[in-house]
């Protein structure tokens, strides 16, 4: 017991390490919020320019050319990726990559709820499946960046552009922390509670061209619930792209959104924010390094995700994790730093923009602290 390190002088200012909701923006309170448009319709002059202005915000942000929709859909990013899976597939074979929770639970959609037979290539956590193998006469389905295991795609450079089939990215931990060629993407989804700091709730559908053309031209052998609908009469339904949105949106989530865009334009951007994320990324990257029993579950670094950055801890089992979870929420030095349920034990911890870096590099001592107190828990 004599060598139990004492509690660390410095706690991170703001100990939220969440991957989801993340943490808000820095400098974020509620009284920063825009409330006119509370308490009025949706579609009153006034919410229809609030919604717009969020879409304006994103597409400018996200660098969306010209050619590619964005819209506010329902049900958060799970609501959006659904919305297309349900709206879209079944017109060509499909395939579905899966190395993680969420992939996993597209490729439960497509098997058990929309009984499509997909071609499943699957990877185990800490990996990435051969990208080379996919066959792209299919539709296929990935998520961006795995966030349950710390693993993303490296690039879209593995999508062709002469593609036959449409690839979806459930981009949800993705989008404003990686460089996305949007020529590659046809569809992808995020809500604005990962990168952003926002809320959940809604999610953002974007579409490229030819997914409004499977859209127009398919109809899916299926029935389709109201908040999935995006086509009336053989024609996109162009207002969900303009801020009119399916069904009632939350506007407190969308000012909530509005703030966190105009922070992320007054931080330099998409490339102020991924500077941001890289930033945190390196400075866990050095905390692991210093140490032995810290490890990366993702093996390849290419690969290795800078937002949902998920590590191994020597000898730990899942009730280790949650003692050492546990201990560093009740000192108030790290939130919600648990591995993801389904995932290997381990921590993961939110690299994302609205994290600063130097809650990230405060962050090391108390890992140090944690580690050295439930192992002598344990032992005792
Ligand atoms: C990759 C990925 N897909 C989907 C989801 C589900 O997102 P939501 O709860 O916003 O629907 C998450 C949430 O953590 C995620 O990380």
């Amino acid at each position: 017991m004599t060598d139990l390190p004492g509690l660390p002088a410095t706690k991170p200012a703001r100990p939220y390490f969440s991957s989801g909701p993340c943490a808000k923006p820095p400098g974020w309170s509620p009284e920063k919020l825009d409330t006119a448009v509370l308490g009025r319709s949706h579609r009153s002059k006034l919410g229809k320019t609030r919604l717009q202005y969020a879409i304006d915000l994103m597409r400018e942000l996200l660098k969306l050319p010209e050619t590619h929709r964005i819209g506010i859909v329902p049900g958060s990013d799970t609501g959006a990726f659904e919305m297309a899976m349900w709206t879209m597939l079944g017109a060509k074979p499909v395939t579905t990559l899966a190395w993680e929770s969420f992939g996993e639970g597209w490729v439960t959609d497509a098997v058990k709820q929309l009984k499509i037979d997909p071609t499943v290539i699957r990877a185990d956590y800490g990996h990435l499946p051969d990208l080379a193998a996919v066959d792209w006469s299919n539709d296929v389905l990935f998520t961006w960046n795995g966030t349950t295991s710390g693993v993303r795609v490296p690039d879209a450079n593995w999508i062709p552009d002469d593609r036959e089939g449409l690839s979806f990215a459930d981009a949800t931990s993705g989008v404003f922390a990686y460089e996305i060629d949007w020529t590659k993407i046809d569809v992808a989804t995020f809500s604005w509670q990962k990168v952003l700091g926002g809320e959940g709730g809604h999610g953002v559908l974007i579409l490229g061209p030819r997914a409004v053309e499977r859209l127009e031209s398919y109809t899916p052998a299926w029935p389709l619930p109201k908040v999935f609908r995006l086509v009336s009469k053989g024609k996109l339904t162009e207002g969900v792209f303009k801020g009119e949105t399916i069904n009632t949106p939350s506007m407190l989530a969308v000012e909530d959104a509005i703030l966190a865009l105009e922070w992320a334009k007054s931080v330099g951007g998409a490339d102020g924010l991924i500077a941001r994320s890289d930033a945190n990324a390196a400075a866990l990257g050095k905390i692991v390094a210093e140490r032995p029993w810290l490890g990366h579950l993702a093996t390849d670094e290419a690969s290795r995700s800078r937002t949902s950055v998920c590590l191994t801890v020597e000898g730990a089992d899942e009730a280790f994790v949650k003692a050492f979870a546990a201990l560093l929420e009740k000192a108030d030095a790290a939130y919600d730093i648990a591995g993801y349920r389904d995932a290997p034990a381990g921590l993961r911890i939110w690299c994302g923009a609205t994290v600063d870096t130097a809650d990230i590099e405060a962050l090391g001592p108390w890992l140090d602290w944690a580690y050295a107190t439930v192992r002598a828990q344990l032992a005792a």
